[in-house]
């Protein structure tokens, strides 16, 4: 495979951006994420030896589905189609070429929450899979991606332990209209993803975007009634990001940081903070997600809103 090509939807688009940073540094193969709703309209250039791989939690997602079909009409097409999905039996498990399933079990509430960390878990085997065949991943360092995905369960248990302090972040949220979600790097589109189940479960307008982009248009915003929340981890775009938090705490943003625990963030910029373990490496946008979805569950807890069932969407979108 000298390319991939994903396709998705909502939270599983979230995941399959997370996967590009992943594949493109271990593996150096090029990837492209598109939502399906318009790959399937439009005209994609395929080049040699590209494989197609669409995630979806329910493997019925129509514009996946639609997408997948599409795609194997195409001429000169796919080398294969992999299918990333939950449900066994799903249509698109059935009809792509390949299957990868995340095991996550039946996920209850319409917000992908452990499906989307399953997905990632998938994704980063993939990544490192692929890294493998292509010759790019030592010994040493495959034994270490296997060794920090044994980690992954009881770091991701740590983080699940901090829902005290996340729950009394939320109180700062609930009676906002608005808030913004900054992530650099992988943690982009992890905060693409917190601002997703945000405004999904609680209905307050979120948007997110990559810090190096608020002098573009967002810093605009910025005023005392802007909640910015970010992830701050261990990597080498922190110092980054701590002069994106100096912009927004300039303007009287009210800061909202999930940091690293052993980063130190300037007390007199952020307002509030929890301290969450394994936000380093490259497992760190796994963790980082649970923190988001731990905050939008508590904003939609104390707000009432209906945490399981969100006004207006359904779990699984089978029409267009
Ligand atoms: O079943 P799928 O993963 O294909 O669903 C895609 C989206 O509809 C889904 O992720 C949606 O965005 C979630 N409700 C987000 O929490």
């Amino acid at each position: 495979i000298q390319a991939l090509h994903i396709v998705a939807c909502g939270t599983s688009y979230h995941a399959g951006l997370v996967a590009k940073y992943w594949i493109e540094s271990l593996a150096q193969i090029p990837v492209s994420v598109e939502v399906a709703s318009e790959y399937r309209y439009r005209e994609p250039a395929i080049g040699p030896n590209t494989a197609l791989v669409c995630i979806s939690q329910s493997g019925e997602t129509a514009d996946t589905l639609a997408a997948l079909r599409y795609a194997k009409e195409r001429a000169p097409g796919y080398v294969t189609t992999i299918a990333i999905c939950n449900m066994p039996g799903a249509t698109l498990v059935r009809e792509a070429d390949l299957r990868l399933l995340t095991n996550a079990g039946v996920e209850v509430g319409v917000a992908s929450t452990k499906a989307f960390t399953t997905q990632l878990a998938v994704l980063y085997w993939l990544a490192v899979v692929l890294a493998k065949n292509h010759g790019r991943l030592s010994q040493e360092d495959e034994q270490a991606a296997v060794d920090r995905m044994h980690r992954l369960p009881q770091v991701v248990e740590q983080a699940t332990s901090q829902a005290e302090g996340i729950e009394k972040l939320s109180f700062d949220l609930v009676d906002k209209a608005h808030c913004l979600f900054l992530g650099r790097g992988v943690h982009f589109p992890v905060a693409l993803e917190g601002a997703l189940k945000l405004k999904e479960i609680s209905y307050i307008h979120a948007e997110a975007y990559p810090a190096g982009e608020l002098k573009h248009g967002p810093l605009a915003l910025v005023d005392e009634d802007m909640p910015v929340i970010t992830v701050a981890p261990d990597d080498h775009l922190l110092e980054k990001l701590k002069s994106n938090l100096q912009e927004v705490a300039a303007r009287g943003g009210e800061l909202i940081n999930v940091v690293a625990d052993h980063v130190h963030l300037d007390e007199t910029d952020v307002k509030h903070s929890v301290k969450v373990a394994g936000l380093e490496g490259a497992l760190s946008p796994i963790v980082a997600s649970i923190p988001l979805q731990l905050l939008a569950y508590y904003v939609a807890l104390h707000k009432g809103t209906d945490v399981d069932r969100p006004r207006n969407l359904a779990k699984s979108v089978t029409v267009e």
